[in-house]
């Protein structure tokens, strides 16, 4: 019965942003839906400031600055950072008209620098996404672009060009996005120049004409690590709307690589791992070797947490230890995130988390019950979780909204995601 009635909802997922403007200059698969932030931010008065602890492509802060509504975001990769602040800045029309004009020169350079030997990133196994040929044109445009404007800078028109670089880069590739995570096509298909031409000019038109149309709010990214006490100044948010990674190994920066090396924004398999070490719940290259030997500075965590861990160890498969350890450093990451939140939230405030559960060895984590027990000890107030939808792979998989206040006494219930269907998946599971 249970299945039947949750729907995949794939208006809740990446998906629905494709062609909604600015949100689809770039995608990534752990991106939520604009809807989801939309509901959840729908009726917020325009003088609310929220945060999102953990930015991404900086989806929450898009939709609130084109609410008028204010918003920080926080983000480790500087990749997403700079992303997310070309994403949420607005464009004039001169600015606008001269990147036109550049354009037209970096195409011309681009033909002359084909035939010499520009500089290639420094992936693993990179013919396996580009052939020798379109590697060649990719890696004379990147040149030109480099030759004209410098490498992706903040705030400055020419990311509109480096973003639109970016998605030439997969379009090109034999890279294939069409689930959760990504893989490659059987073949690398060779392109010619003018084609390679046409599609960054086509992509680039695209891009221009959503950067062209302004947004009402302020919304920027800042690169803070919130597991941190520290942050940007004495600011304090009234809503906290956000999607942290999940406890399910997906790493962001498998899919992020190829923009990450073009941009020069990473440099070796080494750097990426020590990012994907920050990065709550990475697993990518030493990311995992670490983990073996990582112990938890003693910080006090709940009791469900450490039962969860022991059934992983009772397993007794071959990574059971690994698996138990990145699971009980998952939450004690989000504990310390959570822990160290308070400071930053007026009385009040609101905090509406977007998290999938997972399973480990037949093991079934649930994720939204764990960071509610650490909401609990931490002293927050009216804590619960809806489903949000039914996450394709699994049955037993879904995606819940957190939910809870900090020092609001009176009692509170979010409006949003209160379909039947959920409510009544609710009532079955617990
Ligand atoms: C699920 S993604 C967020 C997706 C986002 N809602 C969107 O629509 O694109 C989680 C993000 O958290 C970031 N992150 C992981 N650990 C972090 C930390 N310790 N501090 C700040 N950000 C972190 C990752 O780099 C990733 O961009």
């Amino acid at each position: 019965m249970m299945d039947m009635k949750i729907k995949q909802r794939s208006d809740y997922t990446f998906k629905y942003n494709k062609k909604l403007g600015r949100h689809g200059w770039l995608r990534l698969t752990p991106a939520y839906s604009v809807k989801l932030v939309e509901e959840i931010i729908d009726n917020l008065p325009e003088d609310y400031f929220i945060l999102d602890p953990f930015s991404g492509t900086a989806t929450t802060g898009l939709v609130a600055a084109e609410h008028g509504i204010s918003a920080h975001c926080f983000d480790i990769n500087p990749f997403l950072i700079w992303l997310g602040n070309s994403k949420c800045i607005n464009y004039s029309y001169s600015e606008i008209k001269e990147l036109k004009i550049s354009i037209d020169k970096v195409i011309i350079k681009c033909q002359e620098l084909v035939d010499e030997d520009n500089w290639l990133p420094n992936i693993h196994n990179i013919q396996r996404w580009w052939c020798e040929q379109t590697l060649k044109i990719i890696g004379a445009l990147r040149q030109a672009l480099v030759n004209q404007f410098g490498e992706p800078r903040e705030n400055h028109v020419s990311s509109l060009a480096w973003i639109s670089f970016c998605r030439l880069i997969i379009e090109t590739s034999s890279a294939a996005f069409n689930h959760v995570s990504m893989s490659f096509h059987n073949e690398v298909i060779p392109f010619e120049i003018e084609q390679i031409e046409s599609l960054y000019l086509e992509i680039l038109e695209a891009i221009i004409q959503s950067a062209g149309e302004n947004i009402s709010g302020n919304s920027s990214v800042h690169f803070v690590d919130s597991r941190e006490p520290t942050s940007i100044g004495d600011f304090q948010y009234s809503h906290v709307v956000t999607s942290p990674p999940y406890p399910n190994r997906i790493s962001y920066i498998r899919e992020l690589r190829p923009y990450m090396y073009w941009t020069k924004f990473l440099d070796t398999a080494r750097e990426a791992g020590e990012l994907d070490w920050k990065a709550i719940g990475g697993t990518w290259g030493i990311a995992t070797s670490r983990l073996q030997d990582w112990e938890s500075n003693g910080i006090e965590l709940p009791e469900s947490l450490k039962a969860v861990v022991f059934d992983i160890l009772q397993t007794k498969e071959k990574n059971s230890l690994l698996m138990g350890n990145y699971v009980w450093k998952y939450f004690h990451d989000m504990h310390l995130h959570l822990q160290n939140l308070r400071p930053r939230l007026k009385k009040g405030a609101v905090l509406s988390y977007i998290v999938g559960n997972s399973s480990f060895y037949g093991v079934q984590v649930h994720t939204e019950q764990l960071l509610e027990d650490s909401l609990r000890s931490l002293g927050f107030t009216n804590i619960g979780s809806k489903i949000v939808r039914k996450r394709n792979s699994k049955k037993e998989l879904f995606e819940y909204c957190v939910y809870a206040t900090w020092q609001e006494t009176r009692k509170y219930e979010p409006a949003y995601f209160n379909s039947r269907a959920a409510k009544q998946i609710q009532l079955e599971l617990f």
